[in-house]
């Protein structure tokens, strides 16, 4: 516990640090991309002297990448991106085992979020790496002398990358941004392989129901709802998706699920599933339609894809049942919808998030791009940025190296063939 003595933190117990440290060293098996990161970073020490934010889900997968950072010499302290995904044992042995300070606690207040981040920038950090762009756009917002001693930031997920895309637009992206979310190996594995096996895993925790027979409901086909329809289908639920994106309704017809409107296959779902990044994509009048005993759950980054104040408007006060299980019942129709980890991304409400595996490649991203930021300082111009491609493709082969893989190589014939237009029929 030395390593707490003079260090600023709040988490629940560092009591519970004996068990995060276990768990983290569990997680860590699973990623080796991002061990042998580490170790390198361990020798090289790229990140020295650096001060570094990083807003993410506190779970044992988060510590490997902390670990990582460490490792390669940064000063990082660590914030929840979102106030149900921490896991507090975890929060506990960074701060203890590693003395990172941690601001995490679960099932915090949007009161104690938002003061746990400002205490974060009160560090000074020159680089910033974020998920959902609360930091950035908190900094923006209210910290504009502060955002000049930014390096960089990065990016995690698709909703942050979405604001940040509009802070360029508006004008007030002063500095580069890394969009770690559209690295390749990144959202091709994380957001489809991912969000597909932890959201049905946070829906089975929650509610220990049989998805075999049920007619199961994803509003989003991109690469969250893909994942989620291909497992959910895998589990022998009857998919229905739902898209106002023509191309990906196309690719959802075409991949045999059925596609309609909300507001009908409203009354056909047992169970619902957002993943769009979008706002009250189950509305008031969605709900009104639904059968008893809907199950609703969101597994896109805010919680505001499902419209709970209409339903809190139309319904009786909610009843929890069990943990990350309420219901409400609805005044005119005495219909019960049971609405699962209140609304917010029910993969990390109610489970552990993606698995340690997929989250080796996001993880081996996030570094690489903190080590780029810090190498191109000064360099790079104030916007949105994606890693290199050669980075991309140097992941994805130490991951197929770690699988004990092996995949064959260009010949020189075909080298030359597929560089020339020549040779035709
Ligand atoms: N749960 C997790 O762990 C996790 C992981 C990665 C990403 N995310 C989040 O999940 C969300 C989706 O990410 P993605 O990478 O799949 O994004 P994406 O852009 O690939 O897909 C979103 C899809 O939703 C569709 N859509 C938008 N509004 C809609 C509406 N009203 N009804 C139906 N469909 C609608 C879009 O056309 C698009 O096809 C984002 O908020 C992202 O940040 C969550």
């Amino acid at each position: 516990m030395s390593a707490t003595r003079s260090l600023q933190f709040d988490v629940r117990d560092v009591g519970l640090a004996g068990q995060g440290k276990q768990r983290i060293d569990w997680a860590e098996r699973e990623m080796p991309v991002l061990r042998l990161i580490r170790e390198r970073f361990a020798v090289e020490k790229p990140l020295n002297g650096i001060k570094l934010l990083a807003c993410a889900h506190i779970t044992t997968e988060t510590a490997n990448l902390a670990r990582a950072l460490q490792a390669g010499g940064a000063e990082a302290v660590l914030i929840a991106s979102n106030p149900l995904s921490t896991q507090d044992d975890v929060a506990a042995s960074l701060v203890s085992d590693w003395g990172i300070p941690v601001y995490a606690i679960k099932g915090e207040s949007t009161e104690t979020y938002n003061r746990h981040l400002r205490t974060a920038l009160d560090y000074r950090p020159d680089i910033v790496i974020d998920d959902g762009s609360d930091v950035v756009a908190t900094l923006i917002k209210e910290r504009a002398a502060q955002v000049k001693e930014l390096i960089g930031s990065t990016e995690e997920t698709t909703t942050g990358i979405q604001r940040l895309e509009a802070m360029q637009a508006a004008g007030v992206l002063s500095f580069p941004s890394i969009a770690v979310n559209n690295a390749q190996t990144k959202h091709f594995f994380d957001n489809r392989y991912g969000t597909g096996q932890s959201t049905l895993d946070g829906i089975i925790r929650a509610t220990n129901i049989l998805l075999a027979g049920r007619n199961f409901v994803v509003a989003g086909y991109g690469w969250c709802g893909k994942g989620v329809a291909l497992r959910a289908r895998g589990m022998g639920a009857n998919v229905i998706v739902t898209e106002i994106d023509p191309i990906k309704a196309v690719e959802a017809v075409m991949d045999g699920f059925r596609v309609m409107p909300i507001a009908e296959a409203a009354a056909l779902g047992d169970i619902f599933v957002t993943v769009t990044g979008n706002r009250h994509v189950i509305d008031g009048l969605h709900f009104e339609r639904m059968k008893d005993s809907a199950i609703v759950c969101n597994s896109g980054h805010f919680d505001l894809e499902l419209n709970l104040v209409a339903l809190r408007e139309m319904s009786h006060p909610p009843l929890n049942i069990r943990p990350f299980v309420e219901e409400y019942k609805i005044k005119a129709s005495g219909r019960r919808i049971i609405v699962l980890g209140e609304g917010r991304l029910i993969n990390l409400a109610a489970a552990e998030g993606h698995p340690a595996s997929v989250m080796d490649m996001s993880f081996a991203n996030q570094a690489l791009s903190v080590e780029y930021l810090v190498k191109h300082k000064g360099e790079l111009e104030p916007g949105v940025h994606v890693l290199p491609r050669e980075v991309d493709t140097e992941i994805a082969s130490l991951k197929l190296r770690a699988l004990g893989l092996s995949i064959d190589t260009l010949t020189a014939e075909q080298v030359e063939y597929i560089s020339r237009w020549e040779t035709g029929t």
